[in-house]
């Protein structure tokens, strides 16, 4: 029997010239703040998740998250099948999982949170009981995570995927998730919307950090009324990341959340309040 061309694979030339060859890419996800490049491709009848990276800081992302996978497992987590090398860089291969990411972030941000149609936004509308599920997988998914000393860095709405037919919840992308404690020695990564206070001010990761975001989740996913702070202000956020090396959003975009590039805090949108932005109400 021949060997798996994705999970038995460690050394190949041009990715993308790989991937045509031993399958079908079926989406490309080259627009991301990360620094990384994914694919989704399909081999025979199985689907796969393929990323890899275009940049030092997404390198070592992708490094932290080999790490990661190592360390922790558990079903609601998607988890890393096989790596490989394309080119230097390295090479991740997750399955593939159906469902729809409640918010997307990135440069191809989708529809804004509070459109009806948004994935947030039916999200938000489904039964409190099929809600509290959801969020009791990834209460239980950070049980694992904590088990195994690690902290969350990152987590937010667009690391969620949710299958709205099976009504299951699925995690991804823990690149920037590290052994706890630690202190981030480069701007936060993540949407303001779901950081602690330390995150944003420089303090300490750990697992109260954890908590806070998962509260802000919890907070943000079961309260369907609550499109406004109480003190006022339409809920908004920023998401900075490391990867790119300059403003990854075109001109004119559409959107919810901003990106920042390396060294700068995360940017506020026009008329959202300091400390809201820092709190990420
Ligand atoms: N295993 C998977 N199955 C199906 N789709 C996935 C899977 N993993 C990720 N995706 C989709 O690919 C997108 C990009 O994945 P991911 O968030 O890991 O990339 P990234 O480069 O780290 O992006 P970001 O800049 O948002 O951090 C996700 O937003 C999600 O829509
Ligand atoms: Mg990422």
């Amino acid at each position: 029997m021949s060997a798996h061309p994705l999970l038995e694979s460690t050394s190949v030339g041009d990715l993308r010239r790989y991937l045509d060859t031993v399958g079908t890419v079926f989406r490309v996800f080259d627009r991301q703040d990360s620094g990384c490049v994914s694919y989704g491709v399909a081999v025979d009848a199985e689907r796969w998740f393929v990323k890899t990276s275009t940049t030092p800081p997404a390198r070592r992302a992708l490094g932290r998250a080999v790490t990661f996978h190592a360390a922790v497992r558990h079903p609601v987590i998607i988890g890393l099948r096989a790596r490989f090398v394309a080119r230097a860089e390295p090479v991740l291969v997750y399955p593939w999982v159906d469902g729809v990411l409640l918010h997307h972030a990135t440069v191809d941000r989708g529809l804004p949170r509070r459109d009806p149609a948004s994935a947030w936004s039916r999200f938000r509308r489904l039964p409190v009981t099929q809600v509290e599920a959801a969020m009791d997988a990834i209460f239980d998914a950070h049980l694992a995570v904590d088990r195994a000393g690690f902290v969350a860095s990152d987590l937010y709405d667009g690391c969620f995927l949710y299958d709205f037919k099976r009504r299951l919840m699925r995690l991804l992308d823990f690149d920037e998730f590290r052994p706890g404690p630690f202190v981030a020695t480069e701007p936060p990564c993540g949407s303001s919307r779901f950081m602690a206070p330390e995150e944003v001010l420089g303090g300490t990761f750990d697992r109260r950090t954890t908590v806070f975001t998962l509260g802000r989740a919890a907070r943000l996913l079961l309260d369907p009324a609550t499109t406004r702070r109480p003190g006022g202000g339409p809920l908004a956020s920023s998401r900075s990341c490391t990867g790119r090396p300059g403003p990854t959003r075109p001109t004119g975009t559409p959107t919810s959340a901003t990106s920042s590039r390396p060294g700068a805090p995360p940017r506020r949108e026009p008329g959202v309040g300091r400390a809201s932005a820092r709190m990420g109400a």
